[in-house]
C-alpha cells in the first residue's frame, strides 16, 4: 500500500496558488548560489523495473495502480547499502538587513518535477508572480532562506532514475544539508550563524522532510512545516495515472535527450494540470509556466517511498501540516512555530 501511496505523489505539480496581500517593500537581499559536493551512505533498494520506452511507462504505472497492486506489485527484490557522492546545486539567501530571526534559515525541499529555481513556487518568475513569491516574502519577514535541487533535478546530480535516484539517498542528503546549515563555520550560510533551522517541504518533499527529521538528532531541527501533503493517500492511484507519464528523453529529445529512460514526465500541460489545478480556478499560463520548466521525475524515488514506516510519534518539534500550497503559509503561524 506504501509503494502505491509513495507513487501518487510522484506526478504533483504545484497547486493553485493564491497569494500574500500586496505592498510589502522589496529590500534588497542577498542570495548566493553554491555547488555543494555531499557524501551519503544510505540504502538502496533493488527495483526490476526496466523502462526502455513509452509502452513500458505505461506498463509501469499500469502495474503501480492496478486494482489489485498490492499484492501483484512488488518491484523490490532487495537492498544495498552504498557510500555515493553527489553535487548538489543550492542557494542561500539572507535579508540584507540581518537581525535576529535571520539565523533562522527556512530550508526549503521541493516536490516532483520541481526544482530550487525554476518553480512556480518557491521562487516564480512569470508575469505577475511577485505575489506568490515564497522566498521574497520570507526574505522580507526577517527570515533566511536556503534552497537546494534534489538528485536529480536541477544544478544537482542526476544519476540513475532506477537504482541511485531513490527516497533514502534523498532523506540522507537533506539530513547532510541541514548539518551542514547549521554548522557555525558554515561556508554556505554567508557568515549567518544559524541558530534555528525549520523543514518546509512540498508534496514528495515533505515526505522526506519527515523522513529527515525522525532521523535528526534531537536540538538540530526547530520546526517542520508540510505543505502539498495531508498523509492521506486514498486518490494517489487517480493522480498518478493521470499524470499520464511518458519516458522524458522521447518526449523532447533536445531539452532531455541525454536523461536515462527512468526519467518521465507528464505526456502533455493537460495531463500535468490534471494533477495539481482544478479550472477555472487558475491561470493557464501558470500551467504553461509548470509545464515549460517542470523536471523529469525519477521513478524510483516513486517507487522506494513506501519502504521506510515514518514512526511519527519520534518528532519531538512543533510540526504545522496543511495541504496549501507553499505560498498560502501563514507567517505569523511560522513565528510561532519557531518561537521567534
Ligand atoms: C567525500 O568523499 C571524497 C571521496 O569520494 C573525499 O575525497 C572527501 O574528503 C569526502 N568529503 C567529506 C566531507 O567527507
Ligand atoms: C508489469 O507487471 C508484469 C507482471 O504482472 C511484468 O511482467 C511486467 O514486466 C511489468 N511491467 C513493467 C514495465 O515493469
Ligand atoms: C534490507 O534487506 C535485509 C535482508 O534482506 C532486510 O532484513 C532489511 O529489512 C532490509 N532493509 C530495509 C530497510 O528494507
Ligand atoms: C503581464 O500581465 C499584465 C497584467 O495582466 C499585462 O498587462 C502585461 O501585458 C503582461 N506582460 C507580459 C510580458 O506578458
Ligand atoms: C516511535 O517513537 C517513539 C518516541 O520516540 C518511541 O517511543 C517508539 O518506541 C517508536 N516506535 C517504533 C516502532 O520505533
Ligand atoms: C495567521 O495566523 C494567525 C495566528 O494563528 C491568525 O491570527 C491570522 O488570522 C492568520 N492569518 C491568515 C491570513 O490566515
Amino acid at each position: 500500500m506504501l509503494l502505491d501511496n509513495a507513487l501518487l505523489l510522484s506526478l504533483l505539480p504545484a497547486a493553485v496558488v493564491v497569494g500574500f496581500s500586496t505592498g510589502e517593500e522589496t529590500t534588497a537581499n542577498v542570495c548566493q548560489d553554491f555547488q555543494i559536493p555531499v557524501n551519503i551512505t544510505s540504502t538502496r533498494f533493488l527495483l526490476n523495473i526496466e523502462i526502455e520506452d513509452n509502452w513500458d511507462a505505461v506498463d509501469s504505472i499500469f502495474n503501480a495502480t492496478r486494482r489489485d497492486t498490492l499484492t501483484t506489485f512488488q518491484p523490490v527484490t532487495g537492498n544495498i547499502t552504498v557510500a555515493a557522492r553527489y553535487n548538489i546545486g543550492a542557494t542561500f539567501c539572507t535579508p540584507e538587513l540581518g537581525g535576529k530571526k535571520s539565523e533562522t534559515v527556512l530550508l526549503l525541499t521541493h516536490g516532483s518535477m520541481q526544482g530550487r529555481e525554476f518553480v512556480p513556487y518557491w521562487n516564480p518568475t512569470f508575469n505577475g508572480s511577485d505575489r506568490y513569491n515564497f522566498v521574497q516574502h520570507a526574505l522580507n519577514t526577517g527570515y533566511s532562506v536556503f534552497l537546494y535541487d534534489r538528485i536529480g533535478n536541477g544544478q544537482s546530480s542526476r544519476p540513475d532514475p532506477i537504482s541511485e535516484v531513490q527516497y533514502q539517498p534523498q532523506v540522507e542528503i537533506l539530513s547532510t544539508l541541514a548539518n551542514l546549515v547549521k554548522d557555525k563555520q558554515s561556508p554556505y550560510t554567508l557568515g549567518v550563524k544559524v541558530n534555528k533551522i525549520v523543514h518546509v517541504g512540498h508534496s514528495f518533499g515533505s515526505f522526506i522532510v519527515l523522513s529527515s527529521t525522525i532521523n535528526s538528532p534531537v536540538g538540530l531541527i526547530d520546526g517542520v512545516i508540510l505543505t502539498g501533503f495531508s498523509g492521506v493517500f486514498t486518490w494517489l492511484g487517480l493522480f498518478t495515472t493521470g499524470g499520464q507519464a511518458r519516458v522524458a528523453a522521447l518526449s523532447q529529445p533536445s531539452k532531455w535527450g541525454s536523461l536515462l529512460h527512468g526519467y518521465l514526465t507528464p505526456v502533455d500541460i493537460y495531463a500535468l494540470s490534471y494533477g495539481g489545478f482544478k479550472s477555472p480556478y487558475f491561470d493557464h499560463d501558470v500551467a504553461q509556466s509548470l509545464f515549460d520548466q517542470q523536471y523529469p521525475v525519477a521513478i524510483g524515488e516513486q517507487l522506494t517511498a513506501g519502504t521506510t514506516v515514518l514512526n511519527l510519534s519520534a518528532i519531538q518539534v512543533p510540526v504545522q501540516v496543511g495541504s496549501h500550497p507553499v505560498s498560502e503559509l501563514n507567517f505569523s503561524t511560522l513565528a510561532m512555530v519557531v518561537g521567534s
